[in-house]
């Protein structure tokens, strides 16, 4: 093992340390390999190059008092022990160096607070001084030391906590949940980046509900998605109660989650009905409505990712479409549905007609099976019907079979509303099924709309 000896050779004390322990001890795949030494990190990277026949290329980042050397079997970290917070990306300068036990006990959580030996004296034993190895066996999250602590070094452990829980299917400790409930506020000095790389680590869990019902019970969720927790709660009025959509939600994101790893399809299913309690309305009639909050939440969309700072790139306007879409397919299960409407959805759906099928499968959470069971056949027969226009008219992502510039040089028109006009026509008539998604018969028909118009084409 050169790290041990190039560790003998400046002699300082070195381990293996953090979750790749950890992931060692549960038997979990492992990542990159942190090593800590007691003295300069740099050093003991400097030394275990020189160890190598083959050149290996070393980064140094003197401010932090870390080095990665790039071996063919991955990226390796080298740190000198501290005695301030240990966080793995801190932007802040060099920090005081400490001993092991300092270093260990500024760790966020016991289990990632255990490391390896690798000194001649128990070179291989693993060190574990606050407990990670029994808080492994009883899956708990716990911090190596008073809560407050550990959290107020750096707030962001606080979601940590939450999606170490999320990941490994732990419970946190009940000291720890209290300060995090207690401290929730503190987030509010972290940046969003490093708020939402924890958050989508829990959406990617295996049941990301498990994690949303901590942050929200902690309070933590109220601190960077209010639009979510708005959606909690239950209201009656002459009797007539909603759902309570915040426990909808999550169960359709751990419906998604169970068939896809789509981040963003998960987000979709997070998204879906943001915009309920902002539509939500009580008719005497009919009971609680909330008309229009599929359009009002595909408009809310773009704010809520910049806030988030999520993409705004294509993965936003997917999240948008699908929000947009998501009851249109519930409109098509009516027997007497016309071509035209089937048409449409293909069209604005385009590629991502089969995961809005999916969200919509998803959306049905009756615990009344024979209901269940209705719907779901019900999209059965939805997505029949859409494979067969589908096959039929080749609708998917569709163009219009005249393009824009042929409209202007065969009729001889400049760029203009006029030519936009004709395009609509001409996708309408498809649309309707007048004509068939075909370059002739559009030809053909751009003519009859062009003298309806009384444009006379060139010659
Ligand atoms: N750490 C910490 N506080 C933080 C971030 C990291 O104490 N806010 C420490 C933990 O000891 C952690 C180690 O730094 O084990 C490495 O951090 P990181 O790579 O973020 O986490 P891992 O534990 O390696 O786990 P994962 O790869 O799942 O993120």
């Amino acid at each position: 093992m050169k790290v041990a000896k190039a560790a003998e050779n400046i002699g300082v004390k070195a381990y293996v340390v953090g979750g790749y322990v950890r992931d060692l001890v549960m038997e979990r795949g492992s990542k990159d390999i942190d090593f800590m030494c007691v003295g300069s990190g740099i050093e003991l990277a400097e030394e275990v190059k020189r160890l190598y026949p083959k050149h290996v290329p070393l980064s140094v980042f003197r401010n932090f008092g870390t080095a990665m050397l790039k071996l063919e079997e991955g990226e390796v970290e080298f740190v000198g022990a501290r005695k301030e917070s240990y966080r793995s990306d801190s932007r802040k300068p060099l920090v005081e160096t400490g001993t092991f036990l300092e270093d260990m006990e500024r760790r966020d959580f016991t289990i990632n607070a255990l490391a390896i030996s690798l000194n001649s004296e128990d070179f291989g034993e693993v060190i574990d001084p606050f407990g990670g190895l029994i808080d492994i066996s009883k899956k708990m999250i716990k911090t190596p030391m008073d809560p407050e602590i550990t959290f107020s070094d750096d707030p962001l452990r606080m979601m940590r906590a939450i999606r170490f829980a999320a990941q490994l299917k732990f419970d946190i400790d009940a000291d720890t949940f209290y300060a995090i409930t207690k401290n929730a506020h503190r987030l509010k000095i972290i940046s969003m980046e490093r708020i939402i790389v924890e958050l989508n680590n829990i959406i990617l869990s295996e049941q990301p509900s498990y994690g949303f019902k901590l942050l929200f019970a902690s309070k933590l969720l109220h601190e960077f998605f209010p639009e979510l927790v708005a959606l909690q709660g239950v209201e009656s009025v002459d009797d007539k109660s909603h759902k309570d959509n915040f426990y909808h939600t999550l169960k359709v994101l751990d419906n998604v989650s169970a068939k896809s790893d789509n981040l963003w399809l998960r987000w979709a299913a997070i998204m879906h009905d943001i915009a309920k309690p902002p539509t939500k309305r009580f008719n005497k009639k009919v009971g609680w409505t909330f008309h229009g909050h599929e359009d009002k939440g595909a408009r809310m969309t773009p704010g809520i990712f910049k806030r988030l700072k999520l993409p705004l790139d294509e993965r936003m306007k997917y999240v948008q479409k699908l929000v947009r879409l998501h009851l249109r397919p519930i409109a098509l299960v009516k027997d007497e549905v016309t071509d035209s409407a089937l048409r449409r959805l293909l069209m604005d759906a385009g590629d991502d007609i089969e995961d809005l099928m999916q969200l919509c499968r998803a959306d049905v959470t009756s615990k009344n099976n024979r209901k269940v069971k209705r719907y779901l056949d019900n999209f059965d027969k939805v997505e029949r019907k859409l494979a067969e226009v589908e096959e039929r008219d080749q609708l998917r992502n569709f163009q219009p079979p005249v393009s824009g510039e042929e409209i202007m040089e065969v009729l001889g028109l400049s760029p203009s509303k006029m030519v936009g006009d004709i395009k609509e026509e001409l996708k309408e008539a498809i649309l309707e099924g007048k004509i068939e998604n075909d370059h002739a018969q559009a030809k053909e028909l751009m003519f009859i709309i062009a003298e309806q118009k009384g444009i006379t084409p060139k010659k």
